[in-house]
C-alpha cells in the first residue's frame, strides 16, 4: 500500500461518513438496487464469482453526485439479496491511472482474482484528448483475497495498441478458452470508427494483438465497454457505441448499448456481424457486463444511467448527493436468435404480500411502495397501464407498438418504444425511482428512472379486448451490511 492509496481510503471514509446521513434521507433511494453509498456510479466492472461469492464492482466517484475521479467501489454477495458493502478498493494512485481507475473485469484463475482495467491519464496541455493528451493503459491487479486490491502492474500502454489507432482504448473484458486467454477493448481509430480489439496471451502478462472486430460499415465513432462470450451455443459482442443518429423508434438515446451475434471465426477474419441489436429500450441503461457464475448462468448487469445526458434529463437525488445505480442482475438466454433477459431467479426470494387481479374491466388499484407485477394477457389489442402516476405502458396491436411515456415525474424523459407483434405478458420491477420492465418473457426490456411522489401507490389499467390477470407482490429491500 502506498501512503495516497491509505489516505485517499482515509478521504473517502470520512465523506461516506458525513454524507450518510443527508444520502439516507432521500426518498428516492433504492431498496433492492445497488447504489453508491455517496456520490456518484457508473458502470459494472469485474463481475464475477469468487470463493463462493460474487463480486460486483463498478465504477465509483464518491466526492461529487456529478462524477468525478473514478476508483472501483466493491458489493459482495452470495445470493443477489444480501450483501456485503466494501466501500471502495481501487484507487486511482499510480502514475499510471492517476486520472481513474476506469473500467474493466476479472477473470478468476489458479484461486486468484486477477483484475484488468484502464488507467486513465490526462496530461495538462492544449491537447484534443482524442488523438494526443491522453493515456490509457492497461492495468493488471491481482487480487489473492479479493479483499487486498493493491498488486498493480502496467501491462500495455498506448504504444501497444495498433498505430492507427486514437488514445482511446479502453474497458478490457478478458476469458480464458483453450488454454489462452483472451482481451476485447473497445476502441476508436484514427479515422473515427468504433471497433474492437481482440488480444490474445498465454501468461496474462504479455498480449497481442490477433484480430480487430468491426462492423461493415461504420457504426458510430467509439465502442465502449465490449464483452464477447458465449450463449446458448452463440458468440455474441456486446458493445456501447458512441456517435449513432435516431433512427425513428431507435437508437434514441445520447448512446446506445447492444449486441451483434457473431457468425464464423472472429480470432480470423473469417466472420461476420449480424445486425445490431438494442438491449434496453429505456431512458437509463448504459455499459452492461457480463460473467459467467458456477450454475453456468450467463448475468448481466448493466449500468442504470448514462452519461452526458445533463441537457436532456437528470436525477433530482443529486439534491441529496447521489446518482445512479446498477440495474438488478438479468439472466441471458437466446430464443430465436435473439438475446432474451430475465431478472435472476433469486430476486424473487425479495417477494412478499401478494395482489391477485383479474383484467376483465378497468382496474384502479392501489400497488405497493416497492413491487414485482406480473401481467399475463390472453386477449390484448390495446393497452393502457399507468404506474404512479407518471409512466405511462401502453400497447397497440394494430399499429405493432408498445411505448413508455411520462406523464410526470420524469425529469425531462419523454417517450420510448419499440415495435412488437403481440403482448402477451410484461413484468414490472417498480423500485422507488426505478422500473425495469420485461416484455413477452424478456424479449424486449425498458429500463428507466422515475421520480413518483411518496403516497403515490396506484397503478391503472384500461384496453379494448383486454383479458388477463395481475399479480402484484410488494417486494422487500435488499440486505446491506456495511
Ligand atoms: C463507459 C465509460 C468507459 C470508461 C468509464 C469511465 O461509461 O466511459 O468507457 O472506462 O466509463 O468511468
Amino acid at each position: 500500500m502506498n501512503a495516497l492509496n491509505r489516505d485517499i481510503k482515509k478521504l473517502v471514509n470520512c465523506i461516506e461518513k458525513n454524507e450518510k446521513e443527508r444520502v439516507n434521507k432521500d426518498y428516492w433511494r433504492l431498496k433492492f438496487h445497488l447504489m453508491p453509498p455517496v456520490g456518484w456510479l457508473n458502470d459494472p466492472n469485474g463481475l464475477c464469482e469468487f470463493n463462493g461469492e460474487y463480486h460486483i464492482f463498478y465504477q465509483y466517484s464518491p466526492f461529487d453526485a456529478n462524477g468525478g475521479i473514478k476508483f472501483w467501489g466493491h458489493y459482495t454477495s452470495k445470493d443477489f439479496i444480501n450483501y456485503k458493502n466494501n466501500g471502495a478498493e481501487v484507487f486511482a494512485d499510480q502514475p499510471f491511472d492517476c486520472h481513474g481507475a476506469y473500467s474493466g473485469s476479472t477473470i478468476v484463475h489458479n484461486g486468484k482474482m486477477n483484475i484488468f482495467y484502464t488507467g486513465n491519464v490526462k496530461h495538462l496541455g492544449e491537447y484534443d484528448y482524442i488523438s494526443s493528451g491522453r493515456g490509457h493503459n492497461t492495468v493488471l491487479l491481482v487480487s489473492e483475497d479479493g479483499k487486498t486490491f493493491t498488486n498493480k502492474k502496467l501491462i500495455m500502454t498506448n504504444d501497444d495498441y495498433p498505430k492507427n489507432m486514437t488514445c482511446h482504448v479502453r474497458d478490457p473484458k478478458v476469458w480464458m478458452e483453450n488454454n489462452k486467454f483472451y482481451m476485447v477493448q473497445g476502441a476508436r481509430d484514427k479515422d473515427d470508427i468504433g471497433q474492437v480489439l481482440l488480444f490474445e496471451s498465454d501468461d496474462m502478462i504479455n498480449w497481442n494483438v490477433i484480430n480487430i472486430i468491426k462492423s461493415e460499415s461504420k457504426f458510430g465513432y467509439m465502442w465502449e465497454c465490449p464483452d464477447l462470450f458465449n450463449v446458448d451455443g452463440k458468440n455474441m459482442l456486446l458493445i456501447s457505441p458512441q456517435g449513432i443518429d435516431a433512427e425513428d423508434i431507435k437508437y434514441n438515446n445520447i448512446y446506445q448499448s447492444g449486441y451483434y451475434i457473431i457468425d464464423g471465426d472472429y480470432k480470423t477474419n473469417n466472420y461476420k456481424l449480424r445486425d445490431f441489436e438494442e438491449l434496453d429500450r429505456g431512458f437509463d441503461f448504459y455499459a452492461p457486463q457480463t460473467f459467467e457464475d458456477s450454475k453456468g448462468r450467463r448475468i448481466l448487469i448493466g449500468w442504470m444511467g448514462l452519461p452526458d445526458i445533463e441537457d436532456l434529463y437528470s436525477n433530482p437525488t443529486t439534491d441529496y448527493g447521489w446518482q445512479h445505480a446498477l440495474t438488478i442482475p438479468r439472466e441471458l438466454k437466446i430464443k430465436n436468435n435473439k438475446l432474451i433477459q430475465n431478472p435472476v431467479e433469486e430476486i424473487n426470494m425479495l417477494r412478499k404480500d401478494k395482489k391477485y387481479i383479474e383484467i376483465n374491466s378497468n382496474i384502479n388499484e392501489d400497488a405497493y411502495d416497492t413491487f414485482d407485477m406480473i401481467v399475463n394477457l390472453e386477449k390484448c389489442d390495446k393497452l393502457e397501464s399507468t404506474i404512479k402516476n407518471c409512466v405511462n405502458l401502453s400497447y397497440d396491436r394494430e399499429k405493432q407498438l408498445f411505448t413508455l411515456s411520462f406523464t410526470q415525474g420524469g425529469y425531462g424523459r419523454t417517450n420510448r418504444s419499440v415495435s412488437l407483434d403481440k403482448l402477451n405478458n410484461f413484468r414490472v420491477l417498480c423500485d422507488t425511482s426505478s422500473l425495469e420492465i420485461f416484455i413477452n418473457n424478456g424479449e424486449e426490456v425498458f429500463t428507466t428512472r422515475f421520480y413518483p411522489t411518496k403516497d403515490n401507490v396506484g397503478i391503472r389499467f384500461s384496453g379494448e379486448n383486454l383479458k388477463g390477470s395481475i399479480c402484484i407482490y410488494e417486494m422487500e429491500a435488499y440486505k446491506i451490511e456495511n
